[in-house]
């Protein structure tokens, strides 16, 4: 696979977990609660894999060598993706940091947990729809197959580093988050 459909591949794991937040949002409406673990799946799967690994993939090596290369051109949109990377680092903090009142059961929790839970679904769907469709063409037709060649070789590396489960440690726990709302 190329390097920029391994990264929409991976869109793919972070839209079924997106899926999952918003079963979550629906059953809260009608004042029905997940449980705390839940959140606790959600956040894990954050630090694992859109944190952990796919944003990193695309901050760290895809951003700095696209700004390397093309000095300038790609500047202003790779702010906009570094920062939309930020606010949903910042959304999950404070959903986690609401979870003890949640699980109590407290209002004010209870409405951060749905606050920060909307505000994540909505930042990353705008934000994988924008890399699908605008940035990652730009830089699909900005760089030169060597270029690619030498993007593809730090995602193995970066894979490498991730150990060879995991994808699909990361898809189990969008799977459980599932199994955790139909039995709840
Ligand atoms: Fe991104
Ligand atoms: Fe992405």
């Amino acid at each position: 696979m190329e390097p920029l459909e391994i990264l929409k591949n991976e869109h793919g794991l972070i839209r079924q977990f997106l899926e999952n937040l918003e079963e979550a949002l629906k059953k809260l409406e009608i004042e029905q609660r997940p449980p705390r673990e839940f959140f606790d799946q959600a956040i894990r799967f954050v630090k694992m894999f859109p944190e952990g690994y796919h944003h990193h993939k695309e901050e760290l090596v895809m951003f700095v060598q696209v700004a390397q290369k093309h000095a300038g051109e790609f500047d202003g949109e790779i702010e906009a993706l570094r920062h939309q990377h930020e606010l949903a680092r910042n959304y999950i903090s404070e959903l986690g940091l609401a979870l003890n009142g949640y699980e109590e059961g407290a209002q004010v929790q209870t409405d951060k947990v749905i606050e920060n839970t909307a505000a994540y679904v909505a930042l990353m769907r705008n934000h994988i729809h924008k890399e699908d469709h605008k940035f990652f063409p730009m830089v699909g037709e900005a760089l030169t197959p060597e270029e690619m060649d030498a993007l593809m070789v730090e995602f193995d590396k970066a894979s490498e580093k991730a150990g060879p489960y995991a994808f699909e440690e990361a898809h189990k726990i969008v799977v459980d988050m599932g199994s955790t709302l139909v039995h709840m």
